[in-house]
């Protein structure tokens, strides 16, 4: 029996047999697939060949606020570990720890046999942190949301979602089987048009992020929470780059503008601040029962491996130890370098966070200024559209409490130096 996928003789129980040997040629066809494929290819060589090819570069050393990378000590401005809690030690005795006591995996997904004490603890953790009834822990940030979104949103009902929202709630809400809407960014009266067209009786949940992450910008909380009370509506906010950062505890955007409660939905990465992988939903107690039992990207893969558990779970106690410190830190540095930008002529966009574009317009010059920061030492990636709109290409630098003002003194000479060879300063 030929499995012809596999190119591999297989007996009648699927095992293989026998390799079939590689034919002379052993190229594919052209299919329809090709073009696609093959335009990426070429794109990508191109810019290899150039030098201009930043991603994907293997950090094998972290110390503070640098990196070596390919031989070269660098300072890190693409990382999301705004408080710097990456290497704590607290956090890595506790990863190590669980890894001796229960291994490297569980049992696979949670609903079968794969819960362990410490996801208890966390999800409790995190329904304490974030002043909500209950939580649930997914694998990771992006399926936190497409799960999320997809699962509560069905026939007939109405999710309505912020033009910059992050790819994983555009992808959730694409996965949804009800109405997908949009309003224009951070625009209240452009999300109240829409909550208008929707009938009275349907679901409505409105979402957004906490802080934009892209532009570093804040969404308007008071006025969004007054108008899903108006309408009735669900309100969904992600806090992937708020937690830690916003407000002077770190505990996002309700602490930011003083309004315990606010939020009906909270959602956070566990791969930012809080250094491991993971997301979570943080509500009420019978909002996360129907995700635990229905939402299929929980109930289908597998559970958080122990020591990444362990450590999330020490990380939420070092934030409350340590949060106030190190967050002040922080806010002193994103002032720094963001007064220090918008002193040489740099346009920071609307950011007033740790996450800080540079603007430079058009794809080339990204990536020639992304090529000389990185050719002088800073570790600084271009984001191009489609991520961004055309014409609105930038260089995106996250500071972190873990830069010292002589590190920011630092990128802000190179940053200089860079714009202008660029001519954008
Ligand atoms: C706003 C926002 N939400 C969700 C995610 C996905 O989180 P994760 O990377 O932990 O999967 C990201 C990732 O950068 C994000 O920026």
């Amino acid at each position: 029996m030929l499995n012809t996928l596999n190119e591999v003789h297989v007996d009648q129980d699927g095992r293989p047999t026998e390799l079939i040997a590689p034919t002379d040629d052993p190229k594919k066809p052209e299919d329809a697939f090709s073009a696609k494929i093959n335009a990426y290819w070429e794109r990508i060589e191109e810019a290899r060949e150039n030098e201009l090819y930043y991603y994907f570069q293997p950090v094998d050393q972290i110390d503070g606020a640098w990196v070596w990378t390919q031989g070269q000590r660098k300072l890190m401005f693409a990382t999301y570990s705004y408080l710097g809690l990456l290497k704590h030690p607290r956090v890595v005795a506790a990863g190590q720890a669980a890894l001796e006591k229960y291994g490297a995996g569980t049992h696979g997904v949670r609903i079968l046999g794969g819960t362990l004490d410490l996801h208890n603890k966390l999800e409790a953790r995190i329904a304490a942190f974030t002043n909500q009834e209950d939580a649930i822990v997914y694998s990771t940030g992006y399926v936190t949301n497409l799960a999320t979104i997809s699962t509560l949103i069905g026939r007939g009902d109405w999710v309505i979602s912020d033009r910059w929202n992050h790819a994983s709630i555009v992808d959730g809400c694409l996965l949804a089987h009800g109405e997908f809407k949009r309003f224009r960014h951070n625009d209240m009266a452009d999300l109240e048009r829409v909550l208008q067209q929707a009938p009275a009786d349907v679901g409505k949940l409105v979402v957004a992020d906490a802080v934009f992450s892209m532009d570093g910008d804040i969404f308007d909380l008071p006025a969004a929470v007054e108008l899903t009370r108006k309408y009735n509506a669900r309100l969904m906010i992600d806090e992937a780059h708020s937690l830690g950062v916003l407000g002077a505890t770190g505990r996002g955007i309700e602490e930011h503008f003083g309004m315990p409660g606010a939020i009906d939905i909270k959602m956070g990465t566990l791969s930012k601040t809080i250094p491991g992988v993971g997301g979570y939903i943080a509500g009420d107690r019978k909002l996360i029962n129907f995700l635990r039992h229905t939402a299929r990207a929980f109930v289908f893969s597998a559970a958080l491996p122990p020591a990444v558990t362990a450590g999330i779970l020490e990380a939420f106690d070092v934030l409350e130890d340590e949060g106030v410190e190190r967050n002040r830190i922080l806010t002193a540095n994103v002032k720094y370098f963001i007064s220090g930008l918008q002193a040489a002529g740099f346009d920071t966009g609307l950011t007033c966070t740790p996450i800080v574009p540079i603007m430079v317009g058009s794809e080339e010059r990204a990536l020639a200024m992304s090529k000389f920061c990185q050719d002088n030492g800073i570790f600084v990636l271009p984001v191009l559209p489609p991520a961004v709109q055309e014409g609105t290409a930038r260089l995106r630098a996250n500071v972190t409490a873990s830069h010292t003002i002589e590190d920011i003194q630092f990128a802000l000479d190179v940053f200089i130096k860079a714009g202008k060879f660029v001519g954008v300063i």
